[in-house]
Order: structure tokens, then C-alpha cells, then sequence
């Protein structure tokens, strides 16, 4: 009862009780035939710099989207990055760095809920509920669980239960689509797989979430040092990625340093050539310019002069992002209210989703 009329108070124009007094006993013939509000929901973790790949693979579509009016929420997971060791000084002080980069980059607080992961516990919560309904083998197969393991000699059972709280994320916002890169795909199939599962036993509680992922191209930029390999936060190199806050300097150097082949003219062949066509990928990104109209346009160049072009270009497009990223860091007390405020805003939403599912597990004495 308490619970009921504490949550009144703080969503009043929600009757939970009667909402889920009405939900009990209830089963859809298939959830996927539930009509769901559009609600997009995206996460990214704070460690280290948002770099190119970040941009064009997520953030990118996240303010398209939040620009076209949707429902969008995103949330710096924080506790997604402590599944491998972080220094305290450095996560406190990224949480804040990838909150300013997300706002240079347009995310508008005003229109986006921008939020702290771990200020919403409801989030631990559901992952706990979702992760007993998980079976080891299913987590164990899962690429990047392997790729990170595989480095380990002890693995944090943290790493293992990472898709469980991302499919949390999501699903305790009954979120519709999830723009990510293509690296995720594989855990947004685990996440429709858990919203199917849990919709089956107990009514249609979650939408089957989609994943939103661009063309093969932008929604997996690859390492400057080793075009095989994605563009990644956690690559000891840091000349393989493009930072969003990285000098002109750096991005000269960066440009300068990117391992291409042995042909000197400028083609786009991605399989035969994947080092410089992620170059032209790049610059094809930033100015909207197909890759054959960028290898037209520079014909008369040779792969180390081209370079030098496609690092004028980054600058072009990042200089604003870089100066506008340094003026918010300066303004930790700002950054600090507007995820205050998201994780209230979030924490609303997800305590109505947690409610119900405990309720539908039967946690809650009605
Ligand atoms: P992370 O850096 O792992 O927190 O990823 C944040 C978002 O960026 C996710 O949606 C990833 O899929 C996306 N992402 C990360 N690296 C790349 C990349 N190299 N190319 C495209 N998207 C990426
Ligand atoms: N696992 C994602 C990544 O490494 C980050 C993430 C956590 C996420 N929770 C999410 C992405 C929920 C989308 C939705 O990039």
C-alpha cells in the first residue's frame, strides 16, 4: 500500500494501483500486436573520449531523432564501464566530459532526457529480475563478451551480466527502437529475445525493441592503426581513433599517422582496400559527398596528400564541437543539474515499469 501511495504522490496523474490491479491475469495473444508509443532509448559509456565512430555510429542519429520531435532518452551508463577497472577521478570526470560532448554535439536537455545511469537504481533492479531469466550460454556466446574476456585471466562476472543491464536499460523504458552501431546488434537481439520471454509468461509488459543501425559503413568506423578492427574508446593506441575533442594538431598527426596500403591513388574498395576507403568513408560522413564523387574530386592526389584534405575537413567539423565541449567543462555545476534533473525525469518512467513487473512476478502483495 505504501508503495502505491508514495508513487502516487510522485507521479500524481498515474492510478498505478488500479493500472496493475487491471494488468493482473491479463495475456495478450502476442505482445507485438500491443500498439507501444514511439520511445527511443540509447546508451553510451563513459570511458575515455567520444571518438568518430561514436559520432557517426550513434550520436549522430540521436540528435536526428531528437530533433524530429521523438520521445528520446540517453543515458551515460556508468555502471556498464565499471564492468572493467576505471579510476574514480578519471570516470567522475568523464561522466561529465561525454555529458558536455553529448550536448556540443546537440543533444538539448530541454528535449532529450540525459541521464546518469546509476542515479536510477531501478535499472540494477530489473536486471537482476531479467538476469534470472537468463541462461550462461546464451551470454557466453556473445562476440563482444568473448572479445573482452578473451583478454582476462579472471573475468568480473560483471562483464558476463553486461547485456542483462543493457537489456534492462532499455526495456525498463519500454523503449521501441535503440540507435547503436553494429557492434550491438547482437545484444538487441538478446533484449527482444528477454521482452518476448517475460511478455509470454506475463502479458504484454515490454514492445519488442528494434535496433537502429545505419549502413555497413557508418555504423562500423574502423581503427586508424588497423582498418580490420572497429574504431574503439578501449584500443591502447590512441592515434587509432579521432576524438570529438581532439586539437587540429592532433587531427593533423592522426590523418598523417592512418595506416593505408602500398597503392598511392585514391579508391574506394572497402574489402581490397579497407584502410583508405575508411579514410574516404570518413570524409564522405562529414560532407555528405558520395565516396566515387570524393575520389573524383582528388584524383590528382596521392593517399599521403589526401590525407592532409580529409584532416582539414575533421577540423572543419569538429573545431565547433571541441570549443563548445571545453566551454560546458567549465561549467561542472551546469552539467551536474542537467543529469540531476534527467535521472529524476527517468527515474519516474522506470519505477512505473518496475512496479508493474514485480507486480506480474509477483514480488508485490496487492
Ligand atoms: P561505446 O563507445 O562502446 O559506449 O559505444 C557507444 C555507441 O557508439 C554504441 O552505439 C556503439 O555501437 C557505437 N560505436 C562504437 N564504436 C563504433 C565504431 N567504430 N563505429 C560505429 N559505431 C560505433
Ligand atoms: N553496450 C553499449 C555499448 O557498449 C552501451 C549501452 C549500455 C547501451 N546500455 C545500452 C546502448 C542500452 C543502447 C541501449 O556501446
Amino acid at each position: 500500500m505504501k508503495i502505491f501511495s508514495r508513487l502516487r504522490t510522485r507521479c500524481g496523474h498515474l492510478n498505478l494501483k488500479d493500472t496493475l490491479r487491471n494488468n493482473v491475469g491479463v495475456r495478450y495473444f502476442s505482445s507485438e500486436f500491443k500498439l507501444w508509443s514511439q520511445r527511443i532509448f540509447s546508451g553510451i559509456q563513459p570511458t575515455g573520449n567520444l571518438h568518430l565512430g561514436n559520432y557517426f555510429g550513434a550520436v549522430q542519429r540521436w540528435v536526428e531523432l531528437q530533433d524530429s520531435g521523438k520521445d528520446v532518452i540517453y543515458s551515460i551508463v556508468d555502471l556498464h564501464s565499471i564492468t572493467l577497472p576505471q579510476d574514480p577521478e578519471e570516470l567522475r570526470s568523464n561522466i561529465l566530459k561525454v555529458a558536455a560532448t553529448l550536448i556540443a554535439c546537440g543533444i538539448n536537455p530541454e528535449k532529450s532526457i540525459l541521464f546518469q545511469q546509476s542515479k536510477v537504481r531501478q535499472h540494477t533492479e530489473l536486471c537482476w529480475i531479467l538476469g534470472c531469466r537468463t541462461t550462461m550460454p546464451r551470454l557466453a556466446h556473445l562476440p563482444q563478451f568473448k572479445e573482452k574476456s578473451s583478454a582476462l585471466k579472471d573475468v568480473p562476472l560483471g562483464l558476463y551480466v553486461y547485456p542483462v543491464l543493457q537489456c534492462a536499460d532499455i526495456l525498463l523504458y519500454r523503449a521501441t527502437e535503440v540507435p547503436v552501431g553494429e557492434d550491438q546488434v547482437q545484444h538487441l537481439q538478446l533484449a527482444q529475445h528477454l521482452a518476448r520471454n517475460f511478455n509470454n509468461q506475463y502479458g504484454a509488459v515490454f514492445p519488442i525493441p528494434k535496433a537502429l543501425v545505419g549502413d555497413s559503413h557508418t555504423s562500423r568506423l574502423r581503427s586508424l592503426r588497423d582498418p580490420l578492427k572497429k574504431m574503439s574508446k578501449s584500443e591502447p593506441d590512441p592515434r587509432s581513433r579521432i576524438n570529438l575533442t581532439d586539437t587540429s594538431d592532433s587531427i593533423l598527426e592522426k590523418c598523417k599517422k592512418a595506416v593505408t596500403d602500398f597503392t598511392s591513388a585514391l579508391t574506394f574498395n572497402p574489402e581490397e582496400r579497407p584502410g583508405v576507403s575508411n579514410l574516404i568513408t570518413i570524409h564522405s560522413l562529414l560532407s555528405g559527398k558520395s565516396p566515387q564523387e570524393i575520389c573524383n574530386e582528388c584524383a590528382s592526389l596521392d593517399t599521403g596528400r589526401y590525407k592532409l584534405v580529409l584532416a582539414e575537413v575533421i577540423e572543419e567539423k569538429l573545431k565547433p564541437i571541441r570549443e563548445e565541449t571545453v566551454r560546458l567543462m567549465a561549467d561542472p555545476v551546469y552539467l551536474k543539474t542537467v543529469l540531476e534533473k534527467g535521472s529524476e525525469k527517468a527515474s519516474l518512467i522506470a519505477e512505473e515499469t518496475l512496479l508493474d513487473v514485480k507486480n506480474r512476478v509477483g514480488l508485490i502483495a496487492l
